[in-house]
């Protein structure tokens, strides 16, 4: 009797609004380079309807799911189990369904750091660096960053008590300090400064002094577009070695929630191209 006649195994991403959303293409891309039988599906789901969507699919005989804005701190809350990166991030986007129980996994974090070592060839040990931003966003780079052994890692954020609240759930907050972005100027141009605000993104230029960048800056957005986006063009403009989107940082966490799904790890470099084109 042929063994292929079973279904394929269901997975899909939650958000709102998620329409844009490249994990399908990404997860598709996967299953297909590593022959993987997998469909992966968009869910788009008000806060309200967030819990519903994810045990509506999982009692459909769903696999799992990615978790996406905004319910990455409901989803952190949904679970009944969670990795030592999700609890740090106090957020997940990973699920896992197994014999009725949710896990919760966040691979935003090792997605952004595999993109700054593997892909960028970014060092990070030893190095000064700025998070510009306190959110949630923020919440899930700062630990593994952290990790990463930087000189010095400086967390700026419009409202200041909201960095001061990220750094006082760090289990390790040497080295850490936390600005206003006022403050800014006070201080020497960074090696790697990151950006986890939502700031620009409605036309405004970003709000950061010139001055925090150098000559031999790397900037690295979060976010992603298929143009230069705000905070870019605001690197590039005042002279940064290298001005970097997050799309790699897509692609990486795209392939730790694939490799704790499925148990094998994509080769991303393809990906990447592919969608970088
Ligand atoms: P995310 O999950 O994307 O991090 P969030 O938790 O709402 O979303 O956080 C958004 C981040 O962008 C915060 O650091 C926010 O600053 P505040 O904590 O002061 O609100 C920052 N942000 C949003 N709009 C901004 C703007 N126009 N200028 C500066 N910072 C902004």
């Amino acid at each position: 009797m042929a063994k292929n006649d079973s279904p394929l195994d269901r997975y899909a991403v939650i958000g709102h609004p998620i329409d844009h959303s490249r994990s399908p293409l990404i997860h598709t891309l996967f299953a297909r380079q590593t022959r993987q039988k997998l469909t992966y599906e968009l869910i788009d789901a008000e806060p309200k309807d967030f819990e519903t969507a994810v045990r509506g699919f999982a009692a459909a005989g769903g696999k799992g799911v990615n978790v996406t804005v905004p319910h990455k701190e409901a989803a952190f809350a949904l679970v009944h189990e969670r990795s030592e990166a999700a609890s740090a991030a106090g957020a997940v986007n990973t699920i896992s369904f197994a014999a009725g129980r949710l896990r919760g996994d966040n691979t935003d974090g090792v997605g952004l750091i595999r993109d700054l070592t593997t892909n960028q060839h970014v060092t990070l040990t030893g190095r000064r660096m700025l998070v510009l931003g306190a959110g949630g966003a923020a919440r899930g780079i700062v630990g593994p960053l952290l990790a990463s052994r930087p000189a010095e890692l400086v967390i700026a954020n419009r409202t200041k008590a909201r960095a001061d609240a990220l750094v006082a759930q760090l289990k390790t907050p040497a080295g850490v300090s936390t600005v206003a972005f006022e403050d800014l100027a006070k201080l020497a141009p960074f090696d790697l400064l990151l950006n986890a605000t939502s700031a620009g993104l409605k036309g405004e230029p970003p709000p950061f002094p010139g001055s925090i960048v150098g000559p031999d800056s790397i900037a690295y957005d979060l976010v992603y577009s298929m143009h230069d986006t705000p905070f870019v063009a605001w690197a590039r403009a005042n002279g940064a070695a290298r001005a970097l989107q997050g799309w790699g940082m897509l692609v990486e966490q795209a392939a730790e929630s694939f490799f704790i799904w499925r148990g094998v790890r994509p080769d991303t470099r393809p990906i990447l191209q592919q969608l970088a084109h």
